[in-house]
């Protein structure tokens, strides 16, 4: 689903490192070439890529949960069929995204522990309830928009394996913005109380959207080195006000209200400007605070240990395969 820019201070590199090296590996980047794990990268380039895509991949599964509750609950069987194909498109994203985060040599289990012991952050937007269906039709429009919006210049990013995946990501998560859209057209032209239903989750939702986008521009502190890296391509206020300008629109169509009285629309530039988002309360859900973090991270940790059988039992399969194998070649030699 989405990475959240997060204030985070990066730490220094560690050593010196070579000024040939960082040269031919800044030339790549202007030259609009992607790095590739083999290339030689500064640790700090590295160790800020590990952490983007490790929480961008913590976000696409824990995704997975506010809109999986209401696969047993959809309306109707297309609506089932639609959720369900979308829940594994984000599991699919989670895996290509902790791939490519292990081109950099890192292991997956390292990250998943960092999720689960709260050291890894994950998109604070998934820590909202899902209170009805029409929560599934705003987070397919709204969260899964959002993502759009963050995600296509990632498609440019300067690291390969990365760029790659979301090339492919932008694609599912164009359809899951689609069908969300669908279901709050649906549901704004249907009896008055979807209507309001419809009203009452875009209420809930606008404002958690918006700050998808991560902290603003003054109180970001590491966008200079992304930029520089072609890690970054747009600020987040930047991509926080093409969202609004793409989004209002269509609310309006939606015969929709915003949660907000200070939306209008500047004649002159041609943007909506919007309303003060409260950073206490993203800075809260973020710390942990949020109304589901402790559920969230429960049904994770809860999941891996259900799974650590399996695991297990692959690892006892693969072990027991060697030594067959390694038992099997002198003969094979005689
Ligand atoms: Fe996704
Ligand atoms: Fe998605």
């Amino acid at each position: 689903m989405y990475s959240q820019a997060l204030n985070v201070k990066d730490e220094q590199a560690s050593g010196p490192e070579d000024a040939a090296k960082l040269a031919r590996f800044q030339g790549i980047i202007d030259r609009e070439d992607k790095i590739e794990p083999r290339d030689w990268m500064p640790a700090a380039y590295r160790r800020t890529l590990v952490r983007q895509i490790s929480q961008h991949a913590h976000s696409e599964v824990i995704g997975m949960q506010p809109e999986g509750a209401w696969i047993t609950r959809a309306p109707s069987l297309r609506r089932k069929a639609a959720l369900l194909a979308k829940v594994q498109d984000e599991a699919g994203h989670g895996l290509y995204l902790y791939a490519a985060a292990e081109t950099m040599g890192v292991a997956r289990e390292e990250l998943y522990g960092q999720l689960l012991s709260g050291k890894a952050k994950y998109s604070s937007i998934f820590n909202y309830p899902t209170l009805s269906w029409a929560d599934i039709g705003v987070i397919g429009w709204l969260v899964d928009g959002a993502a759009i919006m963050n995600q296509i210049p990632l498609c440019r990013c300067s690291f390969g394996p990365y760029a790659r995946a979301m090339i492919r990501i932008c694609k599912e998560e164009s359809f899951h913005q689609r069908q969300g859209f669908e279901i709050m057209m649906t549901l704004s032209r249907g009896t008055p109380a979807q209507k309001a239903m419809a009203q009452d989750a875009l209420d809930r939702w606008w404002w958690p959207s918006l700050m998808m986008f991560g902290p603003s521009d003054a109180a970001s502190m590491h966008s200079a080195d992304s930029t520089r890296w072609k890690i970054k391509r747009f600020s987040n206020d930047e991509l926080r006000q093409k969202f609004v300008d793409a989004t209002v629109p269509q609310g309006h169509y939606l015969g929709l209200t915003f949660p907000d009285p200070d939306l209008k629309l500047d004649e002159a530039s041609g943007h909506w400007t919007f309303g003060a988002i409260d950073w206490d309360e993203f800075r809260r859900v973020l710390a942990g605070q949020g109304p589901c973090n402790a559920e969230r991270l429960a049904n994770r940790q809860k999941s891996e240990d259900d799974g650590a059988w399996v695991r297990e039992a692959v690892a006892a399969f693969a072990a027991k395969r060697r030594a067959q194998a390694a038992t099997a070649q002198p003969q094979a030699a005689e």
